[in-house]
């Protein structure tokens, strides 16, 4: 029987395009880098299934076309608002994400960003780095007690939840969130965590928000002018879930002005392009979209992209099907 063709558009750890070319026809550019609309389209007019990543806009405009070949979206990772998912459903196309492997790491990174940016790590770097360190002294690089300060969570799905266990197990930090969904009050309590009536009551209890809501439409500059000035002064951002949730330019005006004291950015709304803005800022700690970026974690992506192609070629429900 002639196996199902797959395209990837990006390489992926080499261990999980071995698994994948000994059960698919698998197609790979040795090139990778991010697909164009065309090679889009061309990819949904070839493959039986179409493996994007984060890099690939799947729009109405590449989607609505004719003589659409691929069945089946496996995307590897777990966000997946650059896909249509009404433009998918009108062509009759499944769509699969990769929930669950990538929580831990996410919220390792998460912390990662909050405690970079309290204790000024990134400026520290730099300061070696640039020769222009000239020793200890009692005053110098001075920043903020993690431990015992409070945590607002703003979502508070797997990868919140395994922050605020970090942040409330961890660092005795009092937690946070706003959700319209909330958990049980057993799992609340279980993760020392509150829930706010209001994303702006949050805002103002917080000294450190971390975003964790999906992007999109929905939530587009949600971290706005308004909404930063309801933070403390001497409160930080972190964001580890989409870029466009912040309004780039709001922040930098706020971390600019000090109407905030610092923020941790994983994420961009033009990925890969930051503003200059953000760029020129000492109080900001600038990461590359690193959340799920360890090896365990990207081989496990791709081996649930696995499975769910498995169960799709088989003619079953994929477990992690969102559209
Ligand atoms: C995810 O899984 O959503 C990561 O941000 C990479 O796309």
């Amino acid at each position: 029987m002639k196996k199902p063709v797959v395209i990837l558009t990006r390489r992926w750890p080499a261990p999980v395009e071995e698994a994948m070319r000994a059960l698919f026809d698998l197609r790979v550019d040795l090139d990778d880098r991010p697909r164009n609309r065309d090679e889009l389209r061309e990819a949904l007019r070839t493959a039986d299934a179409v493996c994007p990543t984060v890099t690939d806009r799947l729009d109405a405009s590449v989607l609505d076309i004719d003589g659409v070949r691929a069945r089946v979206l496996a995307n590897f990772g777990v966000g997946f608002n650059h896909i249509d998912l009404d433009a998918a459903r009108r062509r009759g196309l499944t769509v699969t994400n990769t929930p669950g492997v990538l929580t831990d790491c996410t919220a390792d990174l998460a912390m990662t960003l909050l405690l970079m940016t309290a204790r000024r790590a990134g400026e520290g770097e730099r300061l070696i780095r640039t020769e222009r360190w000239s020793g200890w002294c009692p005053t110098q690089m001075l920043g903020t007690r993690v431990t015992g300060k409070t945590l607002g969570l703003v979502g508070f799905g797997r990868i919140a939840r395994a922050l605020a266990r970090r942040a409330h197990h961890g660092f005795g930090m009092r937690v946070l969130f706003s959700t319209p969904h909330p958990p049980a009050d057993d799992v609340c309590a279980a993760l020392g965590a509150t829930p706010c009536a209001s994303l702006e009551e949050l805002l103002a209890g917080a000294d450190f928000v971390s975003l964790h809501c999906p992007g999109g439409a929905a939530t587009r500059h949600l971290i706005d002018a308004r909404r930063l000035a309801l933070m403390k002064p001497s409160a930080f951002l972190i964001n580890t879930a989409r870029g466009d949730v912040v309004d780039e330019q709001a922040l930098a005006a706020a971390l600019a002005g000090g109407r905030i004291a610092g923020a941790g950015l994983d994420v961009f709304e033009g990925e890969p392009e930051v503003p200059a803005a953000l760029k020129a800022l000492d109080n900001l700690v600038l990461l590359p979209h690193l959340g799920s970026a360890t090896v365990e974690t990207r081989v496990a992506m791709g081996m649930r992209v696995v499975e769910n192609l498995q169960a799709f070629f088989a003619g079953g429900t994929p477990r992690d099907r969102v559209g």
